[in-house]
């Protein structure tokens, strides 16, 4: 293959890696321009390099996708391999025998390449929702203010942050290893949440203060306020319910920024929402009050304005001082911003 013929077949193979590796829906890979690198290469070569940026790629050995996601994509590569005239190509058949001998799983993990070349891992459930939750998998909302946060590091820089719903803790890990907060306080009120969500702070090196207690949660352990830091981050996992926190507790975070994604998909939900929002210190001993910045999907838009309409009864003080909404609208004008060009975001809502 031709200098120009390389460099598109690795151009179209990174594509694939960091698709494959986040668990991007198989039709948002970049299929059609593999079509284009296959047009000019004679033998299986495209196919081997895709297979080594994704199958076999290190991360994926260790934090793999989902074995149905791992199964269905090399039944694509495969189909697509055979509609070539290039010799077969053993490695994708015996990947594909690999697969198909692995046992589903209730977990799996989703891997994030950040510009530094750090990665960042997760571990997720396969189902959207499990154990009577939603905050077990990465939602949209999440990917896109983490997105949005790369790109707008200096809101976070040396602040401290207090973030709701975390979840499994996509948008607060990237924050820590890419935009360099203070102090960065995870927070979410489900047990099986806070333990996975505790699990992945790990999984991604940011450590334990030898000092601290451990934050591997074992059972009937409290989640409350398991310190933990990194570079100089003070990170923290919280159990904190919307219904349930007080206007004291909240004064003593004393956070500059808050953060929420996902959070308003439930009329009742994004009731108590605002209710946090309201407790939230007006005056800090002169500190400016805190900013709030909230990602949401627009699934019902009837959710969506009930949530403005509820936000435009607080106190104009309140709404006026630090309020930020992101509405992901791709579903509405089908445009988004995406200044990255997507390390984080792809649509979830359909899982394959
Ligand atoms: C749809 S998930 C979003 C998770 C994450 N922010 C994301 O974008 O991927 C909603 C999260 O809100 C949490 N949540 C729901 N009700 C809550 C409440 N009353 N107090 C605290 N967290 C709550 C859930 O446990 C869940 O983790």
């Amino acid at each position: 293959m031709e200098e120009g013929g390389q460099a598109l077949e690795g151009k179209v193979a990174l594509g694939f890696q960091r698709g494959f590796l986040a668990g991007k829906r198989l039709a948002e890979l970049p299929w059609e321009s593999l079509e284009e690198v296959l047009k000019h290469s004679k033998d299986s070569s495209p196919f081997l390099t895709v297979l080594q940026k994704t199958v076999f790629h290190p991360l994926c050995l260790k934090y793999p996708p989902s074995v149905k996601y791992r199964r269905r994509f090399l039944s694509e590569l495969i189909k697509k391999h055979e509609s070539t005239t290039a010799e077969p190509l053993d490695q994708l058949y015996e990947a594909l025998g690999d697969v198909l001998n692995t046992e589903e799983t209730t977990h799996c993990y989703k891997n994030y390449l950040l510009p530094s070349g750090d990665a960042i891992t997760l571990r997720e459930n396969v189902a959207i929702v499990s154990q009577g939750t939603t905050g077990l998998v990465t939602w949209e909302a999440g990917l896109y203010l983490a997105e949005w946060a790369l790109e707008n590091s200096d809101i976070f820089r040396y602040r401290r942050i207090l973030e709701l719903g975390s979840g499994i803790g996509l948008t607060g890990i990237a924050i820590c290893k890419a935009c360099h907060p203070g102090e960065y306080i995870f927070s979410d009120h489900h047990e099986g949440v806070l333990q996975q969500l505790s699990e992945n702070i790990h999984l991604n090196g940011l450590g334990l203060e030898p000092e601290s207690r451990s934050h591997h949660v074992e059972e009937g352990q409290s989640h409350q306020d398991h310190l933990l830091r990194v570079d100089h981050i003070r990170i923290s996992v919280k159990e904190l319910d919307w219904n349930l926190v007080s206007k004291d507790e909240l004064a003593e975070l004393q956070a500059d920024v808050v953060l929420a994604a996902d959070v308003v998909y439930d009329p009742e939900l994004s009731q108590h929402l605002i209710g946090v929002l309201q407790k939230l210190p007006k005056d800090r001993r002169n500190k400016e009050t805190p900013e709030v910045y909230i990602a949401f999907s627009i699934r019902n838009p009837d959710t969506y304005h009930g949530f403005q309409m509820q936000l435009g009864t607080m106190e104009k003080e309140q709404r006026e001082r630090h309020f930020l909404l992101f509405e992901i609208k791709w579903r509405l004008d089908g445009k988004l911003y995406l200044p990255l060009g997507g390390i984080f975001f792809h649509m979830t809502s359909m899982l394959i």
